[in-house]
């Protein structure tokens, strides 16, 4: 999940639950490559909602769930009483020496600056240690935030870069990274995953959900126009078959301690 995204806690998480569960449905893959071990303590960063902690819960380990969002954490405390979930920040994270493994899913390309959170989750895990990761990677939904940036300054405002909320690395780029905190980078992929959003609605629910920063600053009345104007000028190039498709691109890692 992704709610590492701002000091203030806008992630609305029934609202995620309900059209965004997607994201932790492409999780699943990741808990293959992960590949948990009965018994071993593993620390869920950027658990969102808690699906894929319940998974990992249900595969016999010790999971621990952490989100910087406290709504997040609630809803996944409601969701699985079970597990534990605190609320955290990546970049900060109150951990040593005490995990075999730290997993996330879509969140960090929320969570800048990344090498902090990279020494963070390298101090939370025991020695030996592994830390697999997905999100966000180089060209990540490139088409959508190329079209509202240019429709935003088309509309007449600026658009300053401390606006885009997102850091998405290339493997190159993050292979630096971990290894300046630390870990052995044992593999590093990045692909493509286009990644179909839900109905005729499916681009502006994307955009309400995860691009709210992008708009700061922009009257309710104008972003609606700018919504509808990247609606129709990306209706031709990813609206198929009644459905949107996301030109996701994802990059997955794993690091030893
Ligand atoms: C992602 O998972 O790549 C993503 C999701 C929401 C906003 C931006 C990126």
């Amino acid at each position: 999940m992704e709610s590492f995204q701002t000091t203030e806690d806008n992630w609305d998480a029934k609202l995620y639950d309900i059209k965004h569960s997607f994201v932790s449905k492409y999780g699943n893959s990741l808990v293959e490559l992960l590949n948990p071990q009965q018994g071993e303590k593993i620390l869920d960063l950027g658990c969102g909602t808690g699906d894929l902690a319940n998974k990992l819960y249900e595969s016999g380990v010790e999971i621990v769930g952490v989100d910087k969002s406290q709504n997040m954490v609630e809803q996944a405390t409601r969701k699985y009483s079970q597990i534990q979930f605190k609320v955290q920040d990546a970049t900060n994270l109150d951990y040593n020496n005490e995990f075999d493994a730290v997993f996330s899913n879509a969140t960090l390309h929320w969570v800048q600056p990344a090498i902090q959170a990279l020494h963070a989750i390298y101090k939370s895990l025991k020695q030996g240690g592994r830390f697999v990761a997905e999100f966000g990677g180089k060209g990540n939904v490139q088409t959508i935030t190329d079209e509202i940036i240019l429709q935003i300054k088309e509309a007449g405002f600026e658009f300053n870069k401390k606006q885009f909320p997102w850091f998405y690395p290339s493997i190159a780029e993050y292979s630096t990274l971990m290894e300046e905190a630390g870990f052995r980078v044992t593999f590093a992929q990045h692909f493509d995953r286009p990644t179909p959003l839900d109905g005729v609605n499916g681009l502006k629910n994307w955009i309400e959900m995860f691009g709210n920063h992008l708009f700061d600053g922009i009257p309710d009345h104008t972003r609606d126009e700018i919504v509808t104007n990247v609606e129709n000028n990306l209706k031709g190039i990813l609206y198929k078959d009644g459905n949107w498709i996301a030109d996701y691109k994802r990059i997955r890692v794993i690091g030893v301690k």
